[in-house]
């Protein structure tokens, strides 16, 4: 048997399954025959395929993937080069297991002949992810910055502002305009330090189960009788979607952010807004906290049809401060990641002039969690 083969299978049987590389490769990971019949697959492969070994095994390539797959040239040209090919955002999404952009990368291995070595690495998911993860970096260093600040801008800051009113009352009144300006910017500045700290705010919050659509009716009535008067708003939901499991209000906050952007971004005429709701069971992420697979099946997104967003700003629009607004503050997007973040979901935007949507993924409240 061949070396390879040999110390996947080995991976594969071995009773505990710690320790060993193939199995604990989080990337979904197969040997192909040189017929392309499957010789193994490691648990994330079957996994991602949806198929258990065994049946994989009685597998070929075309059984698995699409007829007309890159991934087909893909092999052929790696075994014609005999040296490894890799391509970038092939598709292989099916109706069964939703939206898959994988890059893929095709290995000859030495034994058995002919053999190949497949690698996926879903491409989106770790984009989502890193984003995510650098959008809550931000906050949390922003929840430092705001404490140091608070520590050390406050005091003096309340003592600039005594002083001032002091000096106000030994000034003319023609004079006071400037004391006016200090007093006033020192309650703005302060004001901003006190909306940071709250932003920082980490305290954990206790987990029921909450009605997704229930949340959303609510979100566009108070849009409705605020920003959003005159939109058109449509709600596109799925009925029978299961309960999501977090805070009621922090997910009310949530869509608020995202439909008040929306409402910000559309024409004068013919703005419309769009919120759906789905499940798709299929959306695993292969980065929990300790490497296993998590579901976010629970799909909320809103769209709108407004300016999009600039192409150039796009990685950064979940970052504090980035706004393109003249009265923006640029935090809305932020505690939106941060919020769905401590959900343990994720937030994605895709954006163009016309069609802007925000895509949220969450995680299914189980039975007996409420
Ligand atoms: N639906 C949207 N359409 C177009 N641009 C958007 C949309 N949502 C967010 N943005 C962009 O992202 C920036 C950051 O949004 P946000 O964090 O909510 O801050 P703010 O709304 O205060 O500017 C916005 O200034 C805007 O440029
Ligand atoms: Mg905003």
């Amino acid at each position: 048997m061949s070396e390879v083969l040999q110390k996947l299978r080995s991976a594969s049987e071995a009773e505990s399954g710690s320790g060993t590389i193939a199995n604990a490769l989080p990337m979904p990971l197969m040997l192909l025959g040189r017929r392309t019949e499957v010789l193994y697959a490691n648990p994330a492969a079957e996994q991602f395929f949806d198929t258990g070994l065994p049946l994989l095994r009685k597998q070929t390539l075309s059984d698995l993937i699409a007829p007309h797959s890159p991934l087909f040239q893909l092999v052929t040209q790696a075994a014609e080069r005999n040296a490894s090919a890799a391509e970038r955002n092939i598709d292989l999404s099916t109706p069964r297991q939703g939206e898959r952009i994988v890059d893929v990368t095709v290995t000859p291995v030495p034994e058995p002949e002919g053999a190949m070595l497949l690698t996926f690495q879903e491409r989106s998911l770790a984009q989502r992810m890193d984003r995510q993860l650098m959008a809550r970096g931000a906050v949390r260093s922003m929840h430092g910055m705001a404490a140091v600040l608070a520590h050390e801008i406050k005091n003096p800051l309340a003592g600039i502002r005594g002083a001032a009113q002091l000096l106000e009352e030994s000034l003319a009144p023609e004079e006071r305009e400037m004391t006016q300006l200090i007093v006033a910017e020192s309650d703005r500045i302060r004001g901003l330090i006190d909306r940071m700290e709250s932003f920082g705010d980490t305290r954990g919050f206790v987990r029921h189960s909450v009605n997704i659509h229930e949340v959303l009716d609510r979100v566009r009535k108070v849009a409705e009788s605020a920003f959003a008067r005159g939109v058109t708003i449509i709600e596109t939901f799925d009925p029978s979607l299961p309960p999501v499991l977090g805070d009621r209000d922090q997910l009310i906050q949530v869509f608020l952010n995202l439909v008040r952007n929306a409402a910000d971004a559309l024409p004068e005429k013919g703005g419309e807004i769009t919120l759906t709701s789905g499940y798709r069971p299929g959306v695993k992420f292969g980065a929990g906290v300790a490497g296993e697979r998590v579901s976010l099946p629970l799909e909320v997104t809103v769209r709108d049809n407004g300016s999009g967003v600039p192409a150039d700003l796009l990685p950064y629009i979940f970052d504090p401060f980035v706004t393109t607004k003249v009265r923006g503050s640029g935090l809305g997007l932020a505690l939106v990641a941060k919020i769905v973040g401590d959900h343990g979901g994720v937030v994605e935007c895709d954006s163009q002039s016309g069609r802007t949507i925000f895509r949220v993924l969450l995680p299914q409240a189980r039975g007996g969690e409420s």
